[in-house]
């Protein structure tokens, strides 16, 4: 089966052809990062005119390339939610479009659905169940994943999310958004200096990052910004972030007996979280388990696999061509 899968969900302009048999053939994704930058984060509005503007190119690059043509699709997958409205309008208007002018069955995606299933185009696959850790831009979410459309959710963040964290406080030290792999970058040169508090709040799973994101604001406020100054910032407000994740993620493990661990979306491609996790799960004997880097930050090849995924197992395909977005969609 052949699907073309399409993601607009926020300030990314993703499309996929996905082989069921082959694989992904083609995935392309243009990023609007550099426009929102100068703003400190994305801008709705310009996210959707910059849609717009780039997915016709984008149709016409992913067939000239992969040599398929749009009669030969025969399902379309597209993010209907959660995300910005008039992001998610563009690429749901564009699928119905699509799917009314060729005749192809189209499918509406949760987009917190196909993170978690990203883990499903690495070579590493884990088995049912296991537990996600979404880790985005938007999100920060502990779902148990029983198998494929069983899910519960167990914790969520009840304020920013880690990657919210990471860019607010990169956009402080005067790097630009998004800010989690700059931060990286500069926690190479780093060291642990600040003793940040970590929110915990031990008798759940929820997160909470807006108490850390205030005491750095007012601890940043006092100080001198010396470069570095930025440098230590970063690893410690890495290194504080990612030990939450791993002590909530390890405290699912434990009280669900499930040994397999998924760490999914923007912030799971970053390499101080890989590392740390994989060492710490070694002695625990729980297996870790990544997307490729590529498929971790917001993409088109998980909407397309999740169409399938949805297809195969629910046979359920939406004939009607009714708008259907959902910006505050949850898992
Ligand atoms: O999954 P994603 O592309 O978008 C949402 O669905 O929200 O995630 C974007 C987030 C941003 O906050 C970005 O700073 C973060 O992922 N991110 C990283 C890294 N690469 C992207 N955070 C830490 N380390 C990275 N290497
Ligand atoms: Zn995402």
């Amino acid at each position: 089966m052949i699907i073309l899968g399409i993601e607009t969900s926020c300030d990314e302009t993703g499309l996929c052809i996905y082989d069921s048999k082959k694989g992904i053939i083609i995935n392309e994704i243009y990023s609007q990062a550099k426009i929102h930058s100068i703003y400190g984060g994305v801008v709705p509005n310009i996210a959707s005119k910059n849609h717009t503007k780039k997915i016709i190119p984008l149709i016409k690059k992913i067939i000239k390339k992969s040599l398929i043509k749009i009669n030969n699709i025969q399902l379309i997958a597209y993010t209907y939610g959660p995300g910005l409205s008039s992001s998610l309008i563009i690429g749901t208007s564009f699928a119905l479009t699509l799917s009314y002018l060729y005749k192809k069955p189209c499918i509406p995606i949760n987009h917190l659905e196909a993170h978690i299933l990203s883990i499903m185009l690495s070579k590493k696959k884990p088995n049912f169940p296991f537990i996600s850790l979404i880790v985005s831009g938007a999100h920060t979410n502990l779902v148990i994943t029983k198998n494929f459309n069983k899910y519960k959710t167990i914790g969520q963040t009840l304020d920013d999310s880690a990657g919210e964290t990471l860019d607010k406080i990169a956009n402080l030290i005067e790097l630009k958004y998004p800010g989690g792999e700059k931060i990286y970058k500069l926690s190479k040169k780093g060291k642990y200096k600040f003793n940040f508090p970590k929110p915990i709040l031990k008798n759940n799973f929820n997160f909470s990052f807006s108490g850390l994101k205030t005491h750095i604001y007012n601890f940043i406020k006092k100080k001198k910004i010396t470069k570095q100054f930025k440098c230590d910032i970063a690893y410690s407000l890495q290194e504080t972030i990612i030990d939450i994740l791993i002590y909530k993620s390890f405290k699912a493990s434990k009280k669900y007996k499930i040994k397999n661990i998924c760490i999914v979306g923007g912030v799971s491609s970053n390499i101080r979280l890989r590392k740390k996790i994989k060492k710490m799960a070694k002695k625990k004997k729980i297996n870790i388990f990544f997307p490729p880097k590529k498929l971790c930050t917001d993409n088109a090849a998980m909407i397309a696999y999740t169409g399938y995924i949805k297809y195969i197992t629910k046979k359920k395909i939406k004939k009607n061509l009714k708008i259907k977005i959902n910006p505050n969609l949850t898992i």
